[in-house]
């Protein structure tokens, strides 16, 4: 097989369990009752150089000519991803990226999941023409790995102990439970959302074996060798996904809620008053706003929304912090159909 990215496209093609059929324009979600996995390269969101400990730096992938829509026959570029990854979505609560090469949770955001679309890229003459290898993120980073595990078996920190092999993963009711070796030891690692505490997760480390396994201390009481965490973050990055041209021709309520999930907002506002990392703009249109630093209440009209989006710095939201949401540069028709949407949504449509 010459092109990796065939190969993958079998594996894009069989998730696990879906909520919803993962089609070429759609961004595919899992839920907690049904996750969603994915077997494939994961983006970097900017992990330490010294966590790929054992990612061989040979690792090439073709190299993409976005001209003709080809690789170049020959030419290779580094993987811009981490390859032989897994992705896990629990729905926008809880996604992460499960690193089959170190044996560890990459990372884990909020909001979102992936964006396929780089991959699947835009359709040419009955084929598809793809831009690179790796999907994007959409949503909140909230928790990278650190290149020292904080784990440590039997008083070694986990990284330290040789050579990480990926087994392979069981689905316990649906949730993936990922099983490797490492150090002479057989661990299981599961990931389920806790739903208390969106922005955590908590995993269960198991060996069969009478050894202590404790978190941030080398030492502990060797019957327990299972350890559980709640792991909660603060946002370190907001990922929106591969920026594409939505084609909008006309300002509407139905292009507004298409260019509201493609652009990202959903994963930071909800529409139906519950509250996010952003407000909810459910009636936000034609109330009263009250805003950081100052006692007055702005009249939250058009001129109002439209700001928001353009310099979300002008004026920020009470209770919410400054320089949060990134400034969107969109043409006329797609602010305007943002706008209306906001209006629609305000309404309670
Ligand atoms: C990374 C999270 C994030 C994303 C993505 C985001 N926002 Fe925001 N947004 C915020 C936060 C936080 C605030 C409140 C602070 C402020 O006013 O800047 C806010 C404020 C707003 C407000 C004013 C709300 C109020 O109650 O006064 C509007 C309108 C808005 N955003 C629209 C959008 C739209 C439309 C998009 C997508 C094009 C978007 N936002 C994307 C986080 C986000």
């Amino acid at each position: 097989m010459k092109n990796p990215a065939h190969a993958l496209f079998l594996l894009f093609a069989l998730p696990i369990s879906a909520g919803e059929p993962i089609t070429y324009d759609n961004l595919p979600l899992g839920s907690e009752s049904k996750p969603l996995l994915l077997s494939t390269y994961m983006p970097d969101p900017g992990l330490d150089e010294a966590y790929f400990a054992h990612h061989g730096k040979s690792a090439k992938s073709p190299k993409y000519n976005p001209g003709t829509g080809k690789d170049i026959p020959g030419e290779y570029d580094p993987i811009k991803g981490l390859p032989a990854s897994l992705g896990v979505s629990f729905g926008p609560a809880l996604s992460y990226a499960f690193d089959t090469v170190e044996c560890r949770i990459a990372y884990a955001w909020q909001g979102g999941f992936l964006d396929m679309y780089p991959y699947w890229g835009d359709p040419v003459r009955g084929s598809r023409q793809s831009y690179d290898y790796v999907p994007q993120l959409v949503g909140i980073l909230f928790h990278k790995a650190n290149p020292m595990s904080e784990i440590f078996v039997d008083g070694k920190r986990l990284t330290d102990l040789d050579h990480p092999k990926f087994v392979g993963y069981n689905l316990e009711n649906g949730t993936p439970a990922f099983l490797f070796s490492r150090g002479g030891h057989e661990f299981k690692l599961k990931v389920t959302p806790n739903t208390k505490t969106p922005l955590s997760f908590s995993f269960t480390l198991s060996s069969p074996d009478k050894i202590a396994i404790t978190y941030d201390t080398p030492n502990g009481d060797r019957t327990t060798n299972t350890l559980t965490r709640t792991v909660t973050g603060t946002a370190l990055g907001n990922f929106q996904g591969f920026p594409r041209d939505m084609k909008i021709k006309e300002a509407s309520v139905a292009n507004g809620r298409k260019l509201f999930d493609g652009l990202g907002c959903s994963a930071c506002h909800s529409v139906d008053g519950s509250l996010g990392h952003g407000p909810s703009l459910a009636g936000l249109y034609g109330s009263k706003r009250p805003i950081e630093g100052t006692q007055e209440l702005v009249h939250a009209d058009e001129a109002y929304i439209l700001e928001s989006i353009k310099n979300p710095g002008a004026k920020t939201a009470k209770g919410f912090p400054p320089n949060y949401m990134p400034p969107y540069i969109l043409k006329d028709l797609e602010y305007q159909s943002l706008v209306l949407y906001i209006k629609s949504v305000a309404k309670g449509q």
